[in-house]
Order: C-alpha cells, then sequence, then structure tokens
C-alpha cells in the first residue's frame, strides 16, 4: 500500500542498502550463489526515498529494475559489494545489509571454462570480507542493520551476530516460517539487538518490514535512541 502524504523524516540523511545475491565466478560461465530475491532491500531503499533520504542502493543480480530517485549500483561478487558499499558507505547516516552475501569464493578463479574431469573434483574455496563486520569497526555515528535467516536458537545466534559486527540491531526470519521463503511478497521477522532484547513483528509486507526497519533506524540516528 503506497501512502500519499509520508513523513520527510529522512529529509538531509543519507541511507544505503545492500541487497540480493553475490555470485562467486569459479570459471567465466559457473559460480557460487544462493536464491535471494533482492525485494527486501528494494523495499528498504524505496521506502527510505520516499522518506527524503539521499538513497544509494547497492545489488548483486535480481529481477528488478532500477528503482526510480535513487542511485542502484550493480555488482556481482562479494568483493565488488564490499567496494560499492564502502565507498558510498562514508558519508552515510543508515546502512543496511540485507544482501546475502556468500561466505566464501574460489580460492583461484579460473579464466578458462574448466571441463569435466573424471571422477570427483575438490573445491577449494577462501572466506569473503564480512562488509557488515568491517562497517562496525569504524562505525562513527552510523546505524548499522543486518539480518540474518537462522534455522536454530534464532535469536542467540542474532544478537551475538549484532554484537560481534557492532551492528545496532539484526532482523531475522526462519525459512521455516510460513510466509519468509526466498522470493516471496511478505516477510516475519524478528529484531533482536545485540544486548538480546527482541521483538516479533507480525507477518506483513516487505514494504512494511522496511518502514518498520527504517522507524526504528531514525530513532538511533545521532544518537537519538528512546
Ligand atoms: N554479511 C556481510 N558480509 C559477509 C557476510 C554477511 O556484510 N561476508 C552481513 C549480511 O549482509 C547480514 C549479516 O552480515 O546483514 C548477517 O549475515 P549472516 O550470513 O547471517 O552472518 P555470518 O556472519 O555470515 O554468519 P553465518 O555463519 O551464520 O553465515
Ligand atoms: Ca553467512
Amino acid at each position: 500500500e503506497e501512502q500519499d502524504y509520508r513523513e520527510q523524516d529522512y529529509r538531509g540523511l543519507k541511507v544505503v542498502v545492500s541487497a540480493g545475491p553475490t555470485r562467486e565466478y569459479l570459471d567465466p560461465v559457473r559460480f557460487i550463489s544462493n536464491p535471494s530475491s533482492g525485494k527486501m532491500g528494494f523495499a528498504v531503499a524505496e521506502d527510505a526515498r520516499d522518506r527524503g533520504a539521499d538513497v544509494t542502493l547497492v545489488t548483486g543480480p535480481v529481477n528488478l529494475p532500477d528503482p526510480n530517485g535513487l542511485k542502484t549500483v550493480r555488482i556481482e561478487s562479494a568483493l565488488e559489494l564490499r567496494d560499492a558499499v564502502l565507498a558510498a558507505a562514508t558519508d552515510a547516516d543508515v546502512i543496511v545489509m540485507t544482501a546475502a552475501v556468500a561466505d566464501y569464493r574460489a580460492a583461484q578463479q579460473s579464466g578458462e571454462k574448466q571441463a569435466k574431469v573424471a571422477g570427483d573434483v575438490t573445491l577449494h574455496l577462501t572466506p569473503n570480507p564480512d562488509i557488515l563486520a568491517e562497517l562496525g569497526r569504524n562505525k562513527g555515528g552510523r546505524v548499522l542493520v543486518g539480518f540474518a535467516m537462522e534455522t536454530h536458537a534464532g535469536v542467540e545466534r542474532a544478537a551475538a551476530k549484532a554484537q560481534r559486527k557492532n551492528a545496532d540491531f539484526i532482523l531475522l526470519n526462519y525459512p521455516t516460517r510460513e510466509g519468509t521463503s526466498f522470493g516471496g511478497d511478505d516477510n516475519q521477522v524478528t529484531l533482536v539487538r545485540a544486548d538480546g532484547t527482541y521483538e516479533d513483528w507480525p507477518r506483513t509486507s516487505k514494504r512494511e518490514v522496511a518502514r518498520k526497519l527504517l522507524d526504528e533506524a531514525r530513532r538511533l540516528v545521532g544518537g537519538l535512541a528512546s
């Protein structure tokens, strides 16, 4: 539901959002990735735009067009995502990492298509940098928001992640919950803070989740926590 009159509570603020999956190429025609649709991140970017923010959306490959009225940067790999997010984040007020960043990439990326060989093969993977943690190490006054999907011990694990990465809060969802599957238009999340406090939000549209996320982040901008 679009609202005709939105409060311009993000006017003068810069918001950076990451969205979608990353692709980690093994060779020119094969990659490791995941089914992130990008819808959650695009919803956050569009809601921030409608509230008056200067928005940069950094997205992996998704089937969504560039939204009007904001800057969209298309990337593929986690290393490219890192460069684009860090460049945009220097003067940002709020950074929202919805991207499903691949934890690993090929230790060696082949410049040529790898031919099939007889028998088993072993892939050597190396860890990607943790972008949210990197932002958290040099947080300044910025508000940092993460997302996490967990199959078990969700609140504990999300709180530990928020603490480890120095994020203000993490929105947690479970792949088993109805309406939270990859690619859907709705989402059911739990807001989890680093101190372990949490709020279960009702299942609702991704745009409404985005609105509530930005409400919470806005209260934290400039240390205006209440
Ligand atoms: N994230 C990131 N860079 C990475 C991995 C994750 O910035 N290399 C961000 C995600 O965008 C998300 C948050 O960190 O906002 C949590 O991602 P998640 O995959 O749950 O965290 P991990 O530390 O990778 O933990 P896990 O071992 O559970 O995958
Ligand atoms: Ca991960």
